[in-house]
This record gives C-alpha cells, sequence and structure tokens, in this order.
C-alpha cells in the first residue's frame, strides 16, 4: 500500500470519498455489532426522523502524520464523551465511548493511504455522526439510529501564511439560553447558515455572537470558542453554559498554564471589555487558533494592537505549542496523542 496520488498542499476543506467508511445500526433497543463498509451512500425512510425533525448529531476531530511518521489522533475521547453529550440532549441511545474511539482507529487505518505527509500541513478529517432513521411522523424521538463516521482529507487551513481575520457582532442569537448551543447539534448549525451568510455579504469572514439574554456577553462564532489576552498577557476565555466546549479551547487553556507558565481566566467577558484587549483568537479543531485582527460593532470598529499582519506574540506561542505537541515536536501530557499506526 501507497500513499493516494494527492496534492496535498492543494487540498481545500472539501469532501473527497476514501476507501472505508465505519457504520453502526441501532434497532430494538441495541447497537449492532458495526463495521466498514465501501459504500458511501446512506439509504432511509422519506419519513425518517433525522429528516423531519433534524434529530442529529456530530463530531469533528482530525488524524495526521507526526514529525516522526506514527499515525494519530488528538484526544478523540474527549468527542466521543462531547458527542455522548449531545445524543442524550437530543434523546437518541449514546454510541459507547470507547466504541467510538475503536471506530475512529478503525476508519483510520483502513485510509491511512488518504493520511496526509507529515509537514504538508493537510490532514485527514473525521467526521462521526448518528442520525434517527426509522420513520417519524409525530414529534417524538426515532426508535431506530444510524451511527456513521467517515474520513476526507482537508488542506492547510492557512494556505500561503496566517492572517488575521475580521469578524462582526452579530444580531442573531447562536443559542438560547439552557438551548442546545453546549452540544454539537445539526440544528445549530442550520440557524448559523443565514447569519454567516450575511456576514460574508457584508465583507466579514465570521460572526461574534452574544449572549441572547442580555447582549452583552461574548459567547463564541458558530465554529469556534474565543481566546483573548490581556495588555499584561493574561490568557481569558469565555465561559458560557450556551457554548460548544471546544477540545481546542480546553487543550489551550492547559497549554498556557502547564507549558508557558500564563495566567488564565475562564469566565463571563463583557463585549464592553473587548476593546482593552490585546489579542484575540478562535479556536477550533479547524485552525488550532485564527487570529483575528478587527471586530466590527455596528460599524464601529475595534481593532488589536496585533493588527491585520500577524498573530499577537502569546497567540503564537500558544499556536507553535499546541500543535507541537500535536505533531511531536514537543511532549505531549499524558494521553493527549492516540497512535494508530
Ligand atoms: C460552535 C463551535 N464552537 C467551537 C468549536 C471548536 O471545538 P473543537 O475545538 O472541539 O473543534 C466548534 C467546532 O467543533 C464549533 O462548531
Amino acid at each position: 500500500m501507497s500513499k493516494k496520488d494527492i496534492d496535498w498542499g492543494n487540498l481545500t476543506f472539501g469532501y473527497m470519498p476514501t476507501d472505508k467508511r465505519y457504520v453502526s445500526n441501532f434497532k430494538d433497543g441495541a447497537w449492532d455489532e458495526g463495521c466498514l463498509t465501501e459504500d458511501s451512500n446512506v439509504v432511509i425512510s422519506e419519513c425518517a426522523g433525522v429528516l423531519q425533525y433534524a434529530q442529529t448529531c456530530f463530531e469533528g476531530l482530525k488524524a495526521y502524520t507526526t514529525e516522526d511518521g506514527h499515525i494519530v489522533t488528538f484526544r478523540p475521547d474527549l468527542n466521543a464523551s462531547r458527542m455522548a453529550d449531545s445524543a442524550r440532549r437530543l434523546e437518541m441511545p449514546v454510541f459507547p465511548e470507547e466504541r467510538f474511539i475503536e471506530a475512529v482507529d478503525q476508519v483510520v487505518a483502513a485510509n491511512a493511504d488518504f493520511v496526509p505527509p507529515y509537514g504538508s500541513g493537510a490532514t485527514l478529517y473525521l467526521r462521526p455522526y448518528m442520525f434517527g432513521s426509522n420513520p417519524v411522523i409525530g414529534v417524538k424521538p426515532a426508535d431506530e439510529y444510524q451511527f456513521r463516521l467517515f474520513c476526507t482529507p482537508v488542506g492547510p487551513y492557512f494556505k500561503g501564511g496566517v492572517k488575521p481575520i475580521t469578524i462582526r457582532v452579530c444580531d442573531y442569537d447562536r443559542a438560547a439560553p439552557h438551548g442546545t448551543g453546549h452540544i454539537k447539534a445539526g440544528l445549530n448549525y442550520a440557524m448559523s447558515l443565514y447569519p454567516i451568510m450575511e456576514a460574508h455579504r457584508q465583507g466579514f469572514d465570521e460572526n461574534m455572537y452574544l449572549d441572547a439574554a442580555t447582549r452583552t456577553y461574548v459567547e463564541e462564532t458558530g465554529g469556534a470558542n474565543f481566546l483573548f489576552v490581556t495588555k499584561d498577557g493574561t490568557v481569558v476565555t469565555p465561559k458560557s453554559d450556551s457554548i460548544l466546549p471546544s477540545i481546542t479551547r480546553r487543550s489551550l487553556v492547559y497549554v498556557a498554564e502547564h507549558y508557558l507558565g500564563l495566567k488564565v481566566e475562564e469566565r463571563k467577558v463583557p463585549f464592553a471589555e473587548v476593546s482593552e484587549f490585546a489579542e484575540c483568537g478562535l479556536c477550533g479543531t479547524a485552525a488550532v487558533i485564527s487570529p483575528v485582527g478587527k471586530i466590527n460593532d455596528h460599524g464601529k470598529e475595534i481593532t488589536f494592537p496585533s493588527g491585520m499582519e500577524d498573530m499577537g506574540p502569546v497567540t503564537k506561542k500558544l499556536y507553535d505549542t499546541l500543535t507541537g505537541i500535536q505533531m511531536g515536536r514537543l511532549e505531549a501530557p499524558e494521553g493527549w496523542i492516540r497512535r494508530i499506526k
């Protein structure tokens, strides 16, 4: 077996079918044993619960090649437990966490030739998801479900260097208090499509959502948590029950405290405080950290001292340290890196 003939450096964030994906079905109260399949199509009833009432949740993680040539994943146990939380909130049966991790291992191993080489910047993106599959016409949870996990190679997030982005304060809400903002439900993303397209039409890269109840505290964007750095080098990240608990953010907080000796505050962040910060970044699996240079608040601009050319110095240290851990250049905390090959 040898690597697929793919122009790794020029991949985008798009879907490309690979050789194998994992499927398991839940019926009569139990998950079947699951298997790898070459069939990339899903065939379900026209009345399937997912199609009628959006009963679906998903995860996103990556496999990649380390400096010494191993294929690894990063903290898949946290994706497994977050997906279990999502399932419980949506009245779906939990796909057992140890089986989730096993399915990740199997899919990556079966598609090892699609894992981009070290140094290409590209990665193998993994998409576990599950949905209600049997007919549901009255509003209620489905009785049958399918768990699937496919992968697709994706390109480096920052092509031609890191460029800070410009975001806008959004007038739409992402999540209600006591709603579903803290889980990875498909419905959270459906409702974000109009706001993100509107942001793009207005020339902005992303939306900054504020808390729906008071519109005074920073929440997150449609696909990443915020990290700020104060002028004296403290890392500040919003705490809220209605944001997704980002695995990247939790890892960066650990890195800040234990590798870089920085002070970290996880707390409510009033929007009014944002203009006082020195640096701002968005953290998530896709980019690790994407620097924000400017925030547009209804025509009023907040520009960070880090500017529009580069990541701020603390953001860069956080980025270099976490990517160093992920790529095997720096020693990882126990259990963070799962070697597959
Ligand atoms: C709404 C939202 N917030 C934050 C994140 C970042 O989470 P993670 O670091 O686990 O990728 C994501 C991406 O999964 C997301 O969709």
